[in-house]
Formats: structure tokens, sequence, C-alpha cells
């Protein structure tokens, strides 16, 4: 077990790389084991714990799957044999549903387990469902897995109910190499689907309209392995900017794509800071307090879900009310632990009031799931004293080199070992006795 301790109060400075996504990372290496011929090389795969459960569920269907000294990941599909996918690597993120489509799509066979991943809510997968029947698949749901089968998968027209970035790269894995044409409407438009898209384009497949509402896709036979670098994480680049933002700062992050982050700039720009953008970097400064502001989360290109909990941190030291309304999960559990290191927040249903205080008070806090732990850190980063976070493998498993990367900025973090719940039982064993 370990813990982050934080001691709050140092403005940020510097500059920081940000990592490749994490979520575009998931689809493409699953998307790779889709080729028959040759292996893909994969760059500025970001190395958090999300990416090596993938790997290692790729690994158990047979798949090739390894880093080279570079760190750069090799996959190939050739040697994809299993169709049954394991429960306890599938159980840890969501994102290992899209084995799935890779199963049904290269073997015509699936038999995943319906997933896990954070604790936000109930996240159902019926909508991967209805689109691989919808191409033929029979479907059971039977003992927590999802069991399909199907001879001739063949083009559908699909329109996903909810714009959901899952279903549309489960789908669009499955579709690669199917008979016909597919057409999904409604889809998601994150530029994670736009990277799938391409990467599948540059191995052979023939997919249009990605970024888009609609996604056409005609099946081929099959696909051929490329050398691929992922886009970067805007994610990590947003938590970074609203770090720099609540500690009062003056950072570059470096590497980004900013049309990406087109709304976290725009919200926090108009929280007070100054913006200073170049081609692929942005300059955040803060001087003085932040402004509130009031926002909804909503599918891209509006503010992400994944942003939400570092921008309430932020706010907890803002100048007044913020309003901001969740639309996408049910992902407030975490205000509790920010209550506890002094943040005045109500939530509402899908609402969260936060009222600005003059300080936030270090305390042990727990990560309740992966964006709220970013939060946390944020939060402990601006605080007074010392803030301990508890529950870092959900943080390990979206981040690369967190604590590192804010200990270049100048803050005050660093990860401690905690005692093993067996340690704790030889201590309080008597002895001579
Ligand atoms: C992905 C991202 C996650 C991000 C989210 C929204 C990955 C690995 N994760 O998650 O970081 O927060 O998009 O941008 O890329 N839904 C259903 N039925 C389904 C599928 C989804 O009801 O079968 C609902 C969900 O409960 C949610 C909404 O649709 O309310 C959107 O979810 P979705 O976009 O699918 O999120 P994920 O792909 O799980």
């Amino acid at each position: 077990m370990a813990r982050l301790v934080i001691h709050g109060g140092n403005a940020l400075h510097g500059e920081v790389r940000i990592s490749g996504a994490k979520n575009s990372a998931l689809a493409i290496i699953v998307a790779a084991a889709l080729a028959t011929e040759g292996e893909s090389v994969l760059e500025n795969i970001p190395h958090d714990s999300d990416v090596g459960t993938i790997c290692l569920i790729l690994r158990s269907l047979g798949v090739e799957a390894w880093f080279d000294s570079q760190g750069r990941l090799h996959v190939n599909g050739k040697t994809l044999n299993r169709y049954q996918a394991p429960y306890d690597l599938v159980r840890k993120m969501r994102a290992s549903f899209y084995c799935a489509g890779l199963l049904i799509g290269r073997l015509g066979r699936a038999e995943v387990p319906l997933p896990g991943g954070c604790a936000i809510g109930s996240r159902p997968v019926d909508f991967h469902i209805r689109g691989f029947s919808q191409m033929g698949a029979d479907i059971t749901i039977e003992h927590g897995f999802m069991k399909a089968q199907c001879n001739d998968l063949r083009g559908a027209n699909y329109y996903i109910n909810r714009s959901s970035v899952g279903t549309t790269i489960n789908m669009m894995i499955a579709a690669i190499l199917a008979k016909g044409t597919t057409v999904l409407e409604n889809v998601a438009k994150e530029p994670e689907i736009v990277d799938l898209a391409i990467f599948l384009n540059g191995m052979g497949a023939k997919v249009r309209g990605a970024g888009t509402d609609v996604i056409r896709i005609d099946g081929v036979e099959s696909l051929h392995g490329i050398e691929y670098s992922i886009i970067p994480d805007r994610i990590e680049a947003g938590t970074f900017m609203f770090a720099a933002a609540i500690t009062g700062g003056d950072i570059i992050v470096k590497d980004i794509v900013l049309e990406h982050l087109r709304s976290p700039i725009i919200k926090i720009e108009e929280a007070g800071a100054i913006i200073e953008k170049g081609t692929t970097e942005v300059r955040v400064r803060v001087n003085g307090q932040l402004q509130p502001i009031d926002l909804e989360t909503s599918p891209y290109p509006g503010f992400p879900t994944d942003l939400q909990q570092p921008l309430v941190a932020a706010m907890c030291l803002a100048d007044g009310a913020s309003v901001i309304r969740e639309n996408i999960f049910d992902r407030f559990r975490y205000v509790d632990e920010l209550r506890r290191m002094g943040a005045d927040i109500r939530v509402e249903r899908e609402t969260a009031i936060i009222r600005g205080v003059p300080q936030l008070t270090g305390a042990p806090v727990e990560v309740t799931d992966l964006r709220a732990g970013a939060a946390l850190v944020i939060a402990g980063l601006a605080a007074s004293g010392r803030t301990e976070i508890y529950g870092l493998d959900i943080i390990d498993r979206g981040y690369e080199n967190l604590e590192e990367k804010f200990r270049n900025l100048g803050a005050d973090i660093a990860r401690e070992e905690t005692r093993e719940v067996t340690d704790i039982f030889s201590q309080i064993q008597r002895v001579n006795v």
C-alpha cells in the first residue's frame, strides 16, 4: 500500500510534458490486434496500469503485446486464438470490454465478463450489446459474462441511443472486418474516436466520418500492422491547467493539441487565468483569486466529465459560488473528501454548488475514482498543511508519473509506502507468551 503525502501551498512553476492519451491508447491497443499481417508499433503510450491491464488481457487471448526499451508497445494479433477474457483482469476497468468487439470481429465468438471500472454509478454496456446483435451476433448473458457467437458478422445500421465513447469504439472495432457496410449514427465525437479511425485506416480499414455524428465503415478482408503515435492526453493536460490555477501558479503545458482543449481553456479563462497559446503548448498564469464559474459537462466538444472533478477542486477557493452540473455520470461521491479539507460544497442530484472558502486545510483523504484522485491531489497542492491521499492504485490507473511531474513544477509531494495489513498483525502479536 502506498499513499501520497503533500505539503500544500507552493505555487506551481515551470514546464510539464503531457503523456499520450490513456483513453486513446486503450482503444488503439485493442484495435491493433485486429491485424493479422505484421505487428503494430505504438508510440506515446502512457505507462499507467490501465494500459498494463489491457496488454495482459490481450496476452491472455494469445496476442503478442510487449514494450521495447524505448517504451514503444509492439502488438501482433496474428496469434489471437482464445475467445474467453479473464474476469480478474476485465473487472478492473470498463474499457476491457473492447475485447468483445475484437473477438467478435476476429473470431466470431466472445465470452467477456461484464466490466467493472470506477465507482461512478451504474455504467451499463447495453448499447454495446445491442450493436453486436444488430450485426448478427447471438448474445446471451450468463453468470456475469456476455457470450456472443456469429458465423457471419455483417454490416448494419445502428443508431446509438446516447452519444457513448465506449460503444462507438467497440462498434468500430467489431465492424472493420465485417461483411458489408456499417453505419453508426449518433456516435461520440471525442478526439480519441478520431485517433482510432486514423489508426484503423492506416492499417487498411475503411472508416469515414469520425469526428462527426455518423461513422460509415466498409468492411475489409484483413488489416496490416503499422507504426503509430497516439494523441496527447487532454484530460491530463486539463488537470495540470487547473492545478496551476488553484495554486496561483505559472506553468507551460507542453505537447498538447490545443483544439482538443477548447472548452477547458475557455472555462479556465473565465475563472481568471491568463492563457497564452503556442502551437503545441499553453501557458497558464493566475494572479490573485479565481472567479467562480457555472458549467455543465457534456460530450465533446463540450466540457469533459473527466475534468469536472479537478475543476470543482479549483472552484473550492474561488471568490464566490460556482454551479456545476454533471450530465454524464454519477460523479459527486468525492465531494465528501473535499469537505474533509474544508470545502463548502452542496450537492443536489446532478448539481454541485461550490461556495469558495478562503483556505483549504490538509487532511487524510481517500480516492473514490480515477478523476476524483486528480481532484484531491490538486486540492492538496493548494491546502495549508499536510494532505495524505490513500487509494493510489486508482490514480495509477490513468496518470503516468503524476507526483514526479508535480514535483518538477515545485510541488512538495511524495509517495510513501504504508504498512501492509500483515505488518499490523505482527505489531499486535504478543511476544513471549
Ligand atoms: C469513456 C471514457 C471516460 C469518460 C466517458 C465520457 C474511456 C476508457 N473512458 O467512458 O473516461 O468519462 O467516456 O466521456 O474512454 N451508457 C449506457 N449504456 C451503454 C454505454 C453507455 O447507458 O451501453 C451511458 C453511460 O452510463 C453514460 C453515457 O452513456 O451515462 C456515456 O458513457 P460512455 O461515453 O460510454 O463512457 P465510457 O465509454 O464508459
